[in-house]
């Protein structure tokens, strides 16, 4: 809490564009959330010294980073009441860090699946920074005295780990950090690959048809849709484990069109896949729409983007460094 008012924080990587799992288990939920300014702070991180975890070109990296505050604000969020802002120009975030490093077990961070993952899926490039991965997000979220963390359900576990950090310090110091909680709306929780519908969309995914992204045209998405894998049934109906790719499809549709899965199915009840798939399809290609041409519109307006990310910072510094000081007092450091 900050005063009488609920703290919301989230971030993403800088890297590349997002994809339609990103908006839906996330950003789209922050622009809902954005209705009572009066009640609520709200912090996004352009996260990226957590995209340093990769191996990134300079040039593109600096040219993702500022796309990703683009889509943020071309989505619907105001960075003049919300506090949008680089994590790497608040430099609070890498001290707590160091500090909540030591009060982390290596037990912990070994249980952490999306370390096992990306160790997995990246074995030439495994390092100390993919492994402690999860306590940077944790001084992210811990310096602004969070009270809502709103995530897609991968993000999960961090926000677990987040919160035993946190409870863990608040023992032997005192009420120094709020504890917060996971916010992870059902609709869009977990998006899944269109082309492999038992794993998740991602960016990474080599495969193109496998992920929409939020730039792609109406065309790209369409044919996208009209692509997906889905089972040799006919029925449109919510069931995961014998119809994966429609289910998905179904999580989709509902999310955009803030439909519950009984509407779903009635809406399409009697109806193949072919038209399901189209009616999906143009449902995602309608919302984005409006989204690229709010984005093209920022990118070529520089001054207003500057302005914003250097008044955010700002802010953000003020509110990060007060609960970094606070911590540094606590745990005995001497302050100057
Ligand atoms: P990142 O960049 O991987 O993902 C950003 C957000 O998108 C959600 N998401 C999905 N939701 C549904 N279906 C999908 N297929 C899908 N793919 C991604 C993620 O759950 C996430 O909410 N570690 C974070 C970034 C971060 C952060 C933080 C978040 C750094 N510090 C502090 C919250 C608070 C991450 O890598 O997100």
């Amino acid at each position: 809490m900050i005063g009488d008012k609920k703290i919301l924080y989230s971030g993403m990587q800088a890297t590349g564009t997002l994809t339609l799992g990103n908006y839906l288990g996330a950003l789209k939920n922050w622009v809902s959330l954005s209705g009572d300014e009066e009640e609520c702070e709200r912090f996004y991180g352009i996260m990226d010294l957590h995209s340093l975890t990769l191996r990134q070109n300079p040039s593109e990296f600096r040219k993702n980073a500022r796309s990703l505050y683009a889509l943020y604000v071309a989505a619907g969020l105001d960075p003049e009441k919300n506090c949008i802002y680089y994590q790497s120009h608040v430099s609070a975030h890498t001290e707590l860090c160091w500090i909540l490093d030591c009060f982390t077990y290596m037990g912990e961070l070994n249980r952490m699946t999306q370390f096992k993952d990306k160790s997995a899926k990246h074995a030439d490039n495994i390092n100390a920074g993919l492994y402690t991965y999860p306590v940077l997000m944790a001084a992210d979220i811990l310096l602004y005295q969070t009270d809502l963390v709103p995530v897609g359900e991968d993000q999960k576990q961090h926000v677990e780990i987040c919160r035993d950090i946190a409870v863990r310090f608040n023992n032997i110091y005192g009420d120094v950090f709020t504890i917060p909680e996971p916010y992870i709306r059902k609709e869009g929780a977990r998006i899944m690959s269109l082309q492999e519908p038992d794993r998740k969309m991602s960016k990474s995914d080599e495969n193109p048809n496998a992920a929409v992204m939020l730039l792609d045209d109406t065309d790209t998405i369409i044919r996208k849709f009209k692509r997906a894998v889905t089972d040799s049934g006919s029925e449109v109906r919510y069931d995961p484990a014998e119809k994966a790719g429609v289910s998905n499809l179904m999580d989709i549709y509902g999310a955009v069109c803030k439909k519950t899965r009984d509407e779903v199915e009635k809406e399409f009840d009697g109806k193949g896949y072919k038209d399901f798939k189209f009616a999906v399809g143009e449902a995602v290609a309608n919302e984005l729409a409006p989204l690229r041409q709010r984005y093209a519109e920022l990118l070529a307006d520089k001054s207003y983007l500057d302005l914003r990310i250097k008044e955010n910072a700002e802010k953000a510094r003020y509110f990060a460094n007060k609960t970094l000081r606070k911590v540094q007092k606590k745990i005995g450091l001497t302050i100057l």
